[in-house]
């Protein structure tokens, strides 16, 4: 190991020394404050973005990077403390765009936002090409169209989000909902060839829970990891997205195709605002400047698919969406520039499912068209049944829906928990893409994707045919459920869902119309209505549960007795 570090020094020095520019510039620091340094006499020597060197006191070199210009002097931010830089202060300009040099070799590593390993496992073989921070995407008409699926190992991507090679999506939540255990089983249990990570500006004990926990030594084997947590100065946060996009975009180079995690976006789009406001810029959305919103594109324009000598960044970034407000600034502009988003809802993960996705109001932009024409018919089909269940949930939750008043909702009941049951999925569990599929065509009943004519053919074989059809409610709403509620979503709980036992459904009728009752205060408990009588039937319960008179009980159609009455706590 030792002569191995040693070999590696020494190949790295040697590359070093070819890089060596023969000549040098020197400023000097102007002003200083807080965190921005201003340095004359470099006219003509710098741009934006580029790197240069402050000698501090006691010769310690502070790496900078310049944010600006103003009055004919260059406004620098440092990577460190500012410790030790006074007036005067030499400042060293290296005129060239920072680059890193990455190499196949950096799998299985961790690095920071310089490209310096920093896990402790020695140092790093320095590769032969540079590749500037600050890349361009590849010119759009060269671009590669998205490509096959890309086998994520999680379910609910797989099926209901199916993402493309090349394709890039976002994953938004809130604060402590789950959008980096997400990340971390995607990235473990993907198929894809390499998997670049950056953690930007999360919590240190994170990144060691997740390198070590989540993603563990067979995640690691086919991964960079880049971590800059959020005690480090906005540069280097923010440098290392760029770090980030620039390894996955070596690894590209390669032909591989490879899965660009960040988590997350919004920490980025925070270094920016806290470097744009530093250089003076005026804010223009809850403190974010425009150079946010410019630079949004830029970081996240660089994965996608490469052209035909290359391989495909296929992105997941995530968002934090600051009180679960999904229309905050950061949000809405990133929703808007990637290929799809996938929505984690607080209320489903305090319910206990995770990962908590609301595949009812996510999307994956590519989705229909790489599916088969039966992939496509068994998800839209489990969507429309958790639609229309969540759609009900709240009545469903009061007892006020009787089964039997609609057979769609009746067949949402049947279906919901299995539904349910297949998006849940333990964190080291995988579930590869053909597995997938062939669980949601066992619980919908399609065999080989063919989909049943109607409700579940145990429902409908075994009602009785003497039951009479339920008179319609009073102002029966004459559509089925719509497509998506997503925030009455929120309020489902499956414990309180009504059990689809074969005895429940055997009071499935066929009503002539569907009937939903409506929703109001006539459903709810009445304060004064007699209390429930030991001997009393479910099917009066129920009608009491709905606050319905009693006489109009007789003429609902006989629930199981197994069915335990549904009542608000
Ligand atoms: N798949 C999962 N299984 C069990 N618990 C989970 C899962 N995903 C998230 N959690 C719980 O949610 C908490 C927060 O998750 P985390 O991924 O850190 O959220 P975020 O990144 O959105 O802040 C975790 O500490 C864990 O308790
Ligand atoms: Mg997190």
């Amino acid at each position: 190991m030792k002569g191995f570090g040693l070999t590696v020094f020494g190949t790295n020095i040697a590359k070093e020394v070819d890089r060596l520019s023969d000549h040098k510039v020197f400023g000097k620091v102007t002003d200083v404050v807080g965190l921005l340094i201003e340095v004359g006499g470099v006219q003509g020597s710098l741009s934006v973005g580029d790197h240069c060197e402050i000698i501090a006191r006691n010769d310690r070199r502070v790496t900078c990077e310049v944010v600006g210009f103003s009055n004919n002097r260059a406004l620098l931010m440092p990577f460190g403390p500012v410790d030790g830089i006074g007036m005067g202060s030499r400042v060293e300009i290296s005129a060239s765009k920072p680059v890193i040099y990455p190499d196949e070799s950096w799998l299985g590593r961790v690095i920071n936002a310089f490209g310096e390993p920093v896990d402790g496992k020695g140092p790093l073989i320095s590769g032969a090409v540079a590749y500037p921070i600050h890349n361009a995407p590849p010119p759009a008409h060269d671009r590669q169209r998205v490509g096959d699926k890309i086998d994520l190992g999680v379910r609910a991507m797989n099926v209901f989000l199916t993402c493309c090679k090349g394709q890039r999506m976002g994953i938004f939540a809130g604060s402590g909902i789950g959008k980096s255990t997400l990340l971390s089983m995607m990235a473990r249990h993907t198929a894809a060839q390499v998997s670049v990570v950056g953690m930007i500006g999360e919590r240190s004990r994170e990144a060691r829970e997740f390198i070590e926990d989540h993603l563990g030594p067979e995640g690691m084997a086919h991964s960079v990891v880049i971590v800059a947590t959020s005690d480090e100065s906005p540069l280097i946060r923010r440098q290392a997205a760029y770090v980030t996009m620039t390894v996955a975009e070596y690894f590209r180079d390669q032909k591989n195709d490879v899965l660009c995690l960040m988590d997350s976006v919004t920490r980025f789009a925070m270094a920016q605002r806290e470097i744009s406001l530093s250089a003076g810029e005026p804010p223009v959305s809850k403190g974010y400047t425009p150079t946010v919103f410019s630079e949004l594109p830029k970081l996240l324009e660089r994965a996608g698919p490469g052209t035909a000598e290359q391989g495909t960044i296929s992105g997941l970034f995530t968002v934090l969406v600051e009180g679960d407000d999904h229309n905050e600034p950061v949000a809405d502009a990133v929703r808007g520039i990637l290929d799809g988003h996938v929505v984690l809802d607080r209320a489903i993960a305090e319910r206990g499912r995770f990962p908590p996705i609301n595949i009812l109001r996510s999307i994956s932009r590519t989705m229909p068209a790489c599916n088969s024409a039966e992939e496509n018919a068994a998800v839209n089909r489990a969507r429309k049944l958790m639609a229309v269940y969540e759609d009900m949930a709240e009545l469903i939750r009061l007892g006020a829906y009787q089964r039997g008043s609609d057979p769609q909702v009746d067949e949402a009941l049947h279906y919901y928990p299995m539904l349910e049951d297949f998006l849940a999925q333990e964190i080291g569990e995988k579930t590869d893409l053909a597995t997938c599929y062939r669980m949601l065509y066992e619980i919908l009943g399609m065999d080989g994707g063919e989909a049943p004519e109607a409700a579940p053919p145990e429902a409908a074989a075994e009602a009785p045919p003497e039951t009479p059809p339920p008179e319609p409610a009073p102002e029966p709403s004459p559509e089925p459920a719509p497509a998506a509620a997503p925030d009455r979503a929120a309020d489902t709980a499956p414990d309180m869902s009504p059990q689809p036992e074969p005895g429940a459904d055997e009071a499935m009728t066929e009503p002539a119309d569907p009937v939903i009752m409506p929703a109001g205060p006539s459903f709810q408990t009445l304060p004064d209505s007699p209390p429930p009588e030991e001997d009393k039937g479910d099917e009066a319960a129920d009608a009491e549960a709905g606050g319905e008179p009693p006489g109009e009980s007789g003429k609902s159609p006989e629930p199981s007795p197994e069915e335990p009455p549904q009542k608000q706590d």
